[in-house]
């Protein structure tokens, strides 16, 4: 839609679609010295808000002002600090899941391969030794990544692993999470129709009920287990252990907020911190699986990039041993890769909606109206909001009026009948308007980026953002923000960045890494779906031990 009608497009009778680059801090930055109406716009509730039962955790509040005392008690777990006491458990599951690998290389291998799959054999620049190089193993990144990123998160928030690499399986926990986002998904989309919502409610099946009483079961266990180790550590839950839980119901700390403004600090209830731990698990974990295996995937169809990274990780590292976190940030080729495979596949697809605050605001140069929003019943089509067209402020859900006529009964009592539910209907929907960001179109708009859509790392490399005779001088690389910005960005992009790095400087250091021959496993990222997040479907990569010492 971006790319037939422009950067800026009503894709609904009240929301807003941005593909244009100020839309970030219009939207989401806190504007210094503005007051009230400089805050970033807040979350909307018909996406964000928690489903009924489940108390709210850091993404789904909604007020800025908890969400700010929620995020202000998490930070120290998130530092540069906190990171470089983390490192450990991101080498000891790195390692883990190269020395997988080499155990799927020899399985897949003849058995009379006379290495040791188990072993810990990094040191020599050989892999497995030369009578290997030829053979290889495929592997699924997409399954291997998120092994590897849940046996982290789960090591960082609850102090165990899901144990997913040891296993060679996704924990039955994570499979119930990869089915519990769908299942938001539609949740979250049938709460535009409140009587849809009510009814799915009732209808969901008895299983997925049990299930879902396990899955919180699971993490009551988790979360207490980790709040009786008393041993200095720092992770996600020290700072949450020092404030201490609060033996209260979600509804019941209305009372405690004055006491809470004046310490900064907010003691949390159990149920909140439950929930601030599954989201976690799922926010830290398939996110950096799905951008590590979008990278790999694009690099494997791109040869001579591929080589490119192997050359520069190689030739930086003699020994396996000498890849450490600081070290593998120095690598401009590492970085601009992954900046790339963050611009054309992130991992968070689409950013649900914000709503304009109170007395309206400006995006992209145009005045958006705040607060309830009226609108005119009209028979024409209006064209999606362009820069040219007039302020949404008027809404026209017109697609849903041309449906309802076509649906109208003969009868004229019911005919009025269905004309006053429309109306009251509509009333009731558009309440304010809605503003978000698809980041496949933001990072992929052609008037942003030279060759939009095609793998150039090299756009992210000094040669191209200070040479004027560059094609991609001119990018307008403000338009990638694949962690967002303002109060609510990414806490944890420390941790991001340091385990992609690690992971591919590890990984290419010790493999060759190629696309399957049979083209019927070839992987397009545009062809994948959307659930809130990227689903699950296996990428194949050919991984054989690396082929020479250089
Ligand atoms: C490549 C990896 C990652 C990407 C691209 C990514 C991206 C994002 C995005 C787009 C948001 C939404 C921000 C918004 O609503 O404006 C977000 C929020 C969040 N992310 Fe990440 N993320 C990644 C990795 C991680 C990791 C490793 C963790 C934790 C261990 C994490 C934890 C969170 C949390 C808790 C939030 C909610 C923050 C809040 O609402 O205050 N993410 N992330």
């Amino acid at each position: 839609m971006h790319r037939q009608y422009g950067p800026i497009i009503r894709v609904a009778p009240d929301e807003i679609a941005y593909a244009h680059p100020d839309a970030w801090t219009d939207i989401l930055q806190t504007k210094p010295g503005s007051g009230s109406s400089g805050l970033a716009f807040p979350k909307d509730p018909t996406w964000w808000a928690p489903l009924p039962g489940v108390p709210p955790g850091l993404v789904t509040f909604v007020d800025h002002e908890t969400h700010a005392l929620i995020r202000r008690q998490l930070n120290p777990g998130f530092t540069s600090r906190a990171m470089s006491l983390q490192e450990g458990t991101v080498h000891t599951y790195v390692d883990l899941l190269v020395s997988r690998w080499r155990d799927a290389i020899s399985s897949s291998s003849s058995s009379s391969s006379s290495s040791s799959p188990s072993g810990n054999d990094h040191g020599n620049g050989n892999g497995n030794g030369h009578d290997q190089s030829q053979r290889g193993g495929e592997v699924d990144i997409v399954r291997w990544f998120n092994y590897l990123t849940f046996d982290i998160v789960g090591t960082l928030a609850f102090a165990e692993s899901f144990d997913c690499l040891e296993s060679g399986q996704y924990h039955g926990w994570i499979s119930l999470i990869f089915n519990t986002l769908k299942y938001n998904g539609v949740m979250i989309a049938a709460r535009f129709y409140p009587a849809l919502f009510t009814l799915l409610g009732k209808l969901v099946p008895d299983p997925m009920v049990q299930a879902q009483k396990d899955h919180d079961a699971l993490i009551e266990d988790k979360v207490k287990r980790r709040l009786g180790l008393n041993d200095g550590r720092l992770d996600f839950m020290s700072t949450i252990q020092t404030a201490g839980i609060k033996n209260l119901s979600d509804d019941d700390d209305a009372d405690e907020k004055e006491k809470e403004k004046g310490t900064g600090k907010k003691v949390m209830s159990m149920g909140m911190v439950h929930s601030i731990f599954a989201q976690l698990s799922i926010a830290g974990s398939e996110t950096t699986a799905m951008a590590l295996s979008g990278t790999v995937n694009l690099l494997v169809h791109n040869p001579e990039k591929m080589e490119i990274l192997v050359k520069e990780v190689r030739a930086r590292f003699k020994t396996y041993e000498e890849i450490t976190i600081p070290a593998v940030k120095e690598l401009v080729y590492l970085d601009a890769v992954l900046r790339e495979g963050l611009r054309l596949c992130p991992p968070v697809p689409y950013m649900p909606p914000r709503k304009v605050p109170e007395g309206g605001a400006v995006v992209c140069g145009r005045r958006l109206p705040g607060g309830v929003s009226f609108f005119f019943f009209s028979l024409s089509l209006l064209p999606p909001f362009t820069s040219s067209s007039p302020s949404p402020s008027f809404f026209f859900p017109s697609f849903l009026l041309s449906l309802f006529l076509s649906l109208l009964p003969s009868n004229p009592l019911l005919c009025l009948s269905f004309c006053i539910f429309f109306f009251l209907f509509s009333f009731a929907l558009t309440r304010k308007t809605r503003v978000s960001i698809t980041f496949n179109a933001m990072h992929r708009e052609p008037t942003s980026f030279h060759a939009a859509t095609e793998f150039h790392p090299e756009r992210w490399l000094s040669k191209s953002t200070e040479n004027s005779e560059s094609p991609f001088y001119h990018d307008k690389r403000h338009a990638w923000q694949p962690f967002t910005l303002g109060p609510h960005v990414c806490i944890g992009q420390n941790l991001a960045w340091a385990e992609m790095r690690l992971t591919l400087a590890k990984v290419l250091w010790s493999f060759d890494l190629e696309a399957p021959a049979d083209k019927s496993k070839h992987v397009l990222w545009e062809s994948l779906r959307v659930f809130l997040l990227i689903e699950k479907k296996p990428i194949a990569v050919v991984v054989k031990p690396r082929s020479s010492s250089d």
